[in-house]
């Protein structure tokens, strides 16, 4: 086996403790000691300085296992060079934001602010931001989790102008919050990891290769992600969820969809069929499944957890990557041609979002669809929390 690099992801740190979660639930609070939305000073990105106090509403965390406070009296953050604040509209929730409160994993300094995408308007803009104006659309993922300025869980979030997204008229708030992180993590996985080529870096079609990606966890919001963009750039697609996505995923571009719960049936099928690649979208035990799955000297991308190979050993030349999400916000450049490359594609309608659950309650809700991600309740949806309590979702503007 070839051992890929050591790399420090955040959605990595899944050697989960057995401790018991806090009975979360939010309270709430007008006059709470809010400090600052500062990162702590082991934070690169410190500096931020509130002129004028602008209160705001944010969802806290006040002890690294909750439960979660709603204040309305966090400061609202002024946007540095090359950044903007975004007035959040909906919030897409991830598993990176129950487990890391749940398994006391990632929150660096008290009090913490959790959420990693939301779509809103851009409010204000810092000097050099050349590519937004205020009261633009937009989406915004956010891999920055050390500086809470850029967490969703608030009424405004800072961003990097390249981390942000223009979003077109006819997508709605939910849809675009729907979108972010799943697709910084499929293109980390399939572009940087795998190394394949990027839709329209090459001229012309895309290289249609007879080539086979399997994708573990297809009906997961990244895998959905995934399958698009690995039919984008002319690969086949195997794909291994529940049966009641089959069309759903189909309906996305999977040539295969196999049944989940038959794991050691769907490997003897994949091993006739030479697959050189796969990711995995759900954890250490179904990383060994796709790695037993694939022809020998073959790569696996593990977006969650490395397989332990449990069961049986590794097969001849393995090759198992990880996904280094972080470089989204660390190499500016990049972040900015994956922001592009994300509006382009969304324009072209070349992308489609997956369904998606809504909760209108405001940050309550935001406890409630966390909850149901970790209890698996959620089947192929994103979940949404508009922040607002009313959102005039007529495919527009607040
Ligand atoms: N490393 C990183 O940077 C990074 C970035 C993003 C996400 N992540 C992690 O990646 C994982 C996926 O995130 P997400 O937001 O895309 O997930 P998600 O949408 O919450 O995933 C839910 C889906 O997982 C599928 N699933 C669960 N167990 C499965 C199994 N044994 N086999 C096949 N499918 C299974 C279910 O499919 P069915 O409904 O078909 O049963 C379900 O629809 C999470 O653990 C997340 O923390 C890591």
């Amino acid at each position: 086996m070839t051992a890929a690099i050591q790399v420090e992801v955040p959605y990595l740190h899944e050697a989960f403790p057995t401790a018991e979660p806090a009975s979360g639930h939010i309270s709430s609070s007008s006059s709470s000691s809010t400090s600052s939305p500062t990162a702590s000073p082991t934070s690169s990105t410190s500096s931020i300085t509130d002129l004028a106090f602008i209160p705001t509403k944010a969802l806290l965390l006040h002890s690294r296992s909750g439960p979660y406070e709603l204040t309305d009296s966090w400061p609202r953050s002024t946007p540095n060079h090359g950044e903007v604040l975004i007035r959040n509209v909906c919030i897409g929730l991830n598993p990176i934001d129950w487990k890391s409160v749940h398994y006391g994993f990632g929150i660096h300094h008290l009090p913490w602010v959790s959420g990693r995408e939301s779509s809103g308007i851009v409010e204000a803009v810092g000097p050099g931001v050349n590519r937004f104006k205020t009261g633009d659309r937009v989406l915004a993922p956010s891999t920055n989790y050390r500086d809470n300025r850029t967490s969703s869980f608030q009424e405004f979030s800072i961003a990097l102008e390249a981390n942000t997204a223009h979003i077109p008229e006819w997508l709605t708030w939910e849809d675009a919050a729907s979108i972010g992180v799943a697709f910084v993590a499929a293109s980390e996985a399939l572009f940087n990891s795998l190394g394949l080529p990027r839709p329209y870096s090459q001229p012309g079609p895309p290289s249609a290769s007879e080539d086979w990606l399997l994708i573990w966890g297809g009906a997961s919001i990244t895998g959905i992600m995934a399958i698009q963009l690995a039919k984008i750039i002319g690969l086949n697609v195997a794909t291994v969820s529940s049966l009641h996505n089959t069309d759903y995923l189909r309906s996305y571009g999977a040539d295969i969809v196999l049944d989940r719960h038959n794991p050691e049936e769907v490997v003897k099928a994949l091993q006739s069929m030479d697959i050189s690649m796969a990711l995995d979208c759900v954890g250490a035990q179904t990383a060994e499944f796709a790695a037993r799955a694939l022809a020998e000297n073959g790569r696996l991308v593990c977006l969650v957890q490395r397989p332990k190979f449990l069961s049986s050993p590794p097969k001849k030349g393995l090759e198992v990557l990880d996904v280094l999400i972080k470089r989204f916000h660390e190499d500016v450049q990049y972040g900015q041609e994956l922001m592009e490359l994300v509006e382009r594609l969304l324009s072209e309608r070349q992308l489609r979002t997956s369904r998606v659950k809504v909760l209108a309650g405001g940050f309550e809700d935001v406890e409630t669809g966390l909850e149901k991600l970790r209890k698996n309740e959620i089947s192929g949806e994103k979940v949404i929390v508009h922040v607002g309590k009313s959102v005039a979702n007529n495919g527009g503007r607040v």
